[in-house]
């Protein structure tokens, strides 16, 4: 166990920064909105695609789904709760609206393969340009998501890296969204280091954290394809990644975000299994479809942009539920423990965050399965730092739209505290 330098989150920003010489960079407006705002907004102006990506001003929206299809899907219609039961062929025989359609270059893809995938078979809109609801509505159709953690990962996202106000977000880059420096893409809100299959975002020279690195995919296939993607590997695998950064990364930040990354590491398994003889491993050609990568004829992957469903491909039976994750992220932690926080301007210069109550000297205080799914409510709720561009969600209509999709639940089902600014 290595020993970290303390430094108090909760105190000031001065600290954190000083702390994390990078983050001068982008948050030199120290804790003013609007200030971080424009600097979000100038560092994301380096990117390659800063000035080009594809506007969309009318999203074309998610394709309907049919009434001709009522039990085909969970039912899950408007934003509200389906009937859970899954096991079934995605997209439903006959269903041609939500067959796959190879994205043009104009359309905005992402780093998340879910949605990417969603995206391309329009259960999202087509042009990466979605919604709260076509978000909630297709996470539990297509993936058998329960409705819990639909409308937290969407909620999470839209209020990071959307506009709240319209319920809008972009997957990838912001795309003529009403508010600049957003979409899913952007650095350190919901997109994080360490990813499974995506270069840390200092790591690139365009900042592209976002398209699949083929190199990395291949890494996650040589390491837990013999083992069928399971949560012992996948977490090794995690640990391997946060190792890389660590020892690469000057700029490597291990936000409370790492456990989003730990929860997709679960996915393969979880959401991407075909369920057609009722239970399912994923297998490389599965993986392959969902992240979009064929293989070269010297063995290696690379990226084809053609996230899709695997042919003939059945989702889970039951659905997908937020306590279930968490408790396999738990598990995870439990495993290959990895501390929070980050380098200070060179590889292998970790200091652990000390967030009073929540993480101190880097560990997680309550490493309970709640505790997991607090520290993230926190984080998104009052703002928490993953970076100091976390301070963003708490301008106040993001706050105000987590309130509203949030709080009672989570207080309520999850004894999480509602934090001092909440
Ligand atoms: C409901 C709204 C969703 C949002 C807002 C969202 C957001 C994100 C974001 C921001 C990342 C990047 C995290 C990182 O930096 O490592 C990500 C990665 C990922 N997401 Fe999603 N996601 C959503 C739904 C889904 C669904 C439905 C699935 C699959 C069933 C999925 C599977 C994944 C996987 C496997 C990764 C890791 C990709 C990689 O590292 O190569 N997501 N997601
Ligand atoms: C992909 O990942 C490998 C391994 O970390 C790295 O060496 C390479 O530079 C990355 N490629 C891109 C294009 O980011
Ligand atoms: C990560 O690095 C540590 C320290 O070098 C090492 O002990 C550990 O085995 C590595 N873990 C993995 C999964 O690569």
């Amino acid at each position: 166990m290595r020993t970290f330098t303390s430094l108090s989150l909760a105190a000031a920003v001065l600290p954190l920064s000083s702390a994390y010489p990078w983050a001068l960079n982008i948050a030199n407006g120290e804790g003013n909105a609007a200030d971080i705002s424009e600097a979000v907004t100038s560092t994301l102006s380096k990117r390659a695609d800063g000035g080009t990506c594809p506007v969309h001003l009318l999203r074309k929206g998610a394709a309907p789904y049919s009434d001709v299809y009522p039990s085909k899907y969970t039912g899950a219609k408007n934003g509200l709760p389906g009937t859970g039961k899954g096991g079934v062929l995605v997209p439903a025989k006959g269903d041609t609206a939500h067959a796959y359609v190879k994205p043009s270059a104009s359309d905005v893809r992402g780093p998340c393969p879910g949605l990417n995938t969603l995206a391309n078979h329009n259960f999202i809109s087509h042009d990466g340009q979605t919604t709260f609801t076509e978000m909630v509505d297709a996470a539990q159709n297509v993936y058998n998501w329960k409705y819990d953690l639909a409308t937290f990962v969407a909620t999470v996202g839209v209020a990071q890296d959307g506009d709240p106000l319209t319920q809008t977000m972009s997957i990838g880059c912001a795309g003529g969204l009403p508010k600049s420096g957003t979409g899913l893409q952007t650095h350190n809100k919901f997109e994080v280091d360490a990813s499974l299959a995506r270069t840390d975002y200092a790591l690139s020279p365009t900042g592209d954290a976002y398209t699949v690195n083929g190199t990395l995919f291949g890494e996650m296939i040589d390491t837990c394809a013999d083992q069928k993607f399971s949560l012992e590997c996948m977490a090794k695998y995690n640990k391997q990644r946060f190792n890389e950064s660590l020892n690469t990364n000057g700029q490597f930040f291990n936000g409370p975000f790492t456990f989003f990354v730990l929860g997709t590491s679960l996915l393969p398994m979880d959401s991407f299994a075909n369920f057609k003889c009722g239970t399912g491993n994923p297998t490389v050609s599965d993986m392959a479809a969902f992240w979009g990568v064929s293989q070269q004829s010297d063995g290696s992957w690379k990226y084809n942009r053609n996230e899709k469903l695997p042919q003939d491909w059945y989702n889970r039976p039951e659905a997908l539920s937020l306590p279930f994750i968490a408790d396999q992220v738990f598990e995870q932690y439990g495993l290959y423990p990895t501390y929070l926080g980050g380098n200070t301007g060179e590889p292998n210069t970790f200091v652990g965050l000390n967030y009073p109550g929540f993480v101190e000297d880097g560990t997680l205080q309550d490493a309970s399965p709640n505790g997991i799914i607090c520290l993230l409510y926190q984080t998104v709720a009052i703002g928490v730092p993953t970076s100091l561009l976390q301070t963003l969600a708490q301008v106040s209509p993001a706050l105000d739209f987590l309130q509203s999709k949030l709080n009672s639940g989570f207080t309520a089902n999850f004894g999480c505290k509602t934090g001092q600014n909440a």
